[in-house]
């Protein structure tokens, strides 16, 4: 069975990193055009990379959960048994990967990587972004920026997950407000493909009309006893 998971920040939530649209969500005390546009860094890149810096740290202390867990569990259970886990996120943190999951495809960038606005360079980096870092491909100064994808920029490895979609047998949704796009549209490929679709969530997310099959609740107690129930009946 291959299994196509999209995580959001629900995921990552009782981790203790903060959730956009929530109440109190990251949006709600900071103007994304602000901090999360390419427009926002040109105008102010001390903001930006002050916004950025206090992720870092946030996610310097975030230790993954029991989702992270059932997940990375899920990965390893399916390629024991011949099936395939792609897991997509279109979170920035590391907490996937520090929960043992092998192949997460991060879409919306990683937090803990440096991207040099002049050149496109990356490099990993858990330290603050500064004005002053020269860039080891290009050598100029003042273009250290999160490899982050901001609001107008093209999210990553999409022809990867296309492809992953359409072999997938399960398409499920994870922690997600269904409110970015193009992520917030796999479920009606999916469907459109006759792929079966899950929604995991606190609550009914924007598209959760759409899903076939939905389970509400906190991540760390839904996602642990969802994996248990997919994996005893394959
Ligand atoms: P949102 O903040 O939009 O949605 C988070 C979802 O998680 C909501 O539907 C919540 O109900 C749900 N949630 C909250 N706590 C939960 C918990 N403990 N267990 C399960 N679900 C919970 O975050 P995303 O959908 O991830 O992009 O946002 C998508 C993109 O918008 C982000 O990747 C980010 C943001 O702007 C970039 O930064 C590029």
């Amino acid at each position: 069975m291959k299994v196509f998971v999209l995580t959001g920040a629900g995921v990552s939530a009782e981790s203790g990193l903060g959730t956009f649209r929530d109440k109190d969500g990251v949006w709600t005390k900071y103007d994304l055009n602000e901090v999360a546009t390419p427009q926002g860094f040109a105008r102010n890149p001390a903001l930006v990379r002050d916004f950025y810096n206090a992720r870092r740290a946030n996610l310097a202390e975030a230790r993954p959960n029991a989702a992270h867990e059932a997940l990375a569990r899920l990965e390893a259970d399916l390629a024991k048994r011949g099936g395939e886990l792609f897991l997509c996120t279109q979170n920035v943190d590391d907490l996937h990967e520090k929960a043992g999951c092998r192949r997460v495809i991060h879409m919306h960038g990683e937090l803990a990587v440096t991207r040099c606005h002049h050149c496109e360079a990356t490099w990993p980096d858990k330290g603050p972004l500064k004005p002053d870092t020269v860039c080891a491909a290009c050598a100029r100064d003042g273009g250290a920026r999160p490899h982050v994808v901001w609001f107008g920029e093209i999210p990553l490895f999409m022809d990867q997950i296309e492809d992953a979609l359409s072999a997938a047998d399960l398409f499920v949704s994870i922690g997600t407000s269904g409110s970015v796009y193009p992520a917030a549209g796999f479920v009606a490929e999916a469907r459109a493909m006759g792929i079966a679709t899950c929604e995991i969530n606190l609550e009914p997310s924007a598209n959760a009309y759409v899903f076939d099959e939905k389970v509400y609740g906190p991540a760390t107690e839904v996602v642990p006893a969802w994996v248990e129930r997919l994996l005893a009946r394959l």
